[in-house]
């Protein structure tokens, strides 16, 4: 791709909400999360006119993905519950859900398992911010849902390149583009106004140790990203199992032990799962 084809396929995916095929309540989101004032009550009010996005909201907070004791019933509750960051990622979760479905077959399978897996290995750690995590997990590919829909045909053959030469797709991307879809990521996100904590994550998840914000949570959804593609949850692109980056095992310090309970865990939250998001 030359260089100016790639600087025009860069605005586009920073303007993705200009794409006719946006769904209104994506971009009425996209507008809210842009604005830096938007506080945690004008999301509530946001969500609570709408009844889909009710329902829609309420089902991820109950789900496995977030793992609180007992059942959140009202919108407010679970925003307190989650706080700021945790609220921006969750509301473009359940509004790319059904753009994942439509763009790429199995992504969102792959990206809930992420985030499942993420928020396992957190607790593991006792980090701060499982939750955080999780939402980080969730998200980690939606650079794949942009180009997906910016160009469509072009994103397919380079998917179907990976499948031939048994390469990762990232690996595929970067050598049509000069960037990944983790770089894709982070650039419409960033130009979002989205948390740091939750662009960083998007951007590194192939790169962890290039994190400078939050390399632990990068940490964790680069090995969650691998453990459900190992485990053949759901689908994202290609069919390669990219090794774990040795000085990250080293860092969460993950033994045999505690993989086996991670893998435990994640198969029980994810059949406590199935059915909710359909
Ligand atoms: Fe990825
Ligand atoms: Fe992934």
């Amino acid at each position: 791709m030359r260089d100016s084809e790639r600087r025009t396929l860069r605005y586009k995916i920073e303007n993705l909400n200009n794409l006719p095929t946006i769904p209104a309540v994506l971009k009425k989101i996209i507008k809210l999360l842009e604005n830096p004032k938007t506080s945690l009550s004008d999301i509530g009010n946001f969500v609570t006119s709408d009844p889909a996005l009710t329902t829609k909201v309420l089902k991820m907070v109950n789900s496995p993905v977030y793992g609180f004791p007992g059942r959140i019933s009202s919108v407010s509750q679970a925003l307190v519950l989650l706080g700021l960051n945790v609220t921006k990622g969750l509301l473009l979760g359940v509004s790319v859900f059904e753009l994942m479905h439509k763009t790429m077959t199995g992504l969102w399978e792959h990206s809930l398992a992420c985030a499942i897996c993420s928020k396992v290995i957190a607790k593991d750690l006792n980090l701060k911010d499982p939750e955080e995590v999780s939402i980080a997990g969730l998200l980690h590919d939606i650079g794949k849902v942009a180009l997906a829909l910016e160009v469509p045909e072009y994103y397919q053959g380079l998917m179907e390149e990976a499948k031939k030469k048994r390469i990762p797709l990232f690996q595929v991307e970067d050598e049509h583009f000069s960037f990944t879809h983790a770089q894709a990521g982070g650039w419409m996100t960033r130009k979002w106004n989205f948390p740091r904590t939750l662009v960083d994550v998007i951007e590194y998840h192939h790169s962890p140790s290039l994190s400078k914000v939050v390399p632990d949570h990068c940490a964790v959804v680069h090995v969650a990203d691998v453990i459900v593609k190992a485990r053949g949850f759901g689908y994202a692109g290609d069919f390669t199992v990219p090794p774990v980056n040795p000085a990250i095992w080293e860092k969460l310090q993950l033994n045999e032990e505690k993989i086996l309970h991670i893998l435990k865990r994640l198969d029980e939250d994810l059949a406590e799962s199935e059915g909710t998001f359909e």
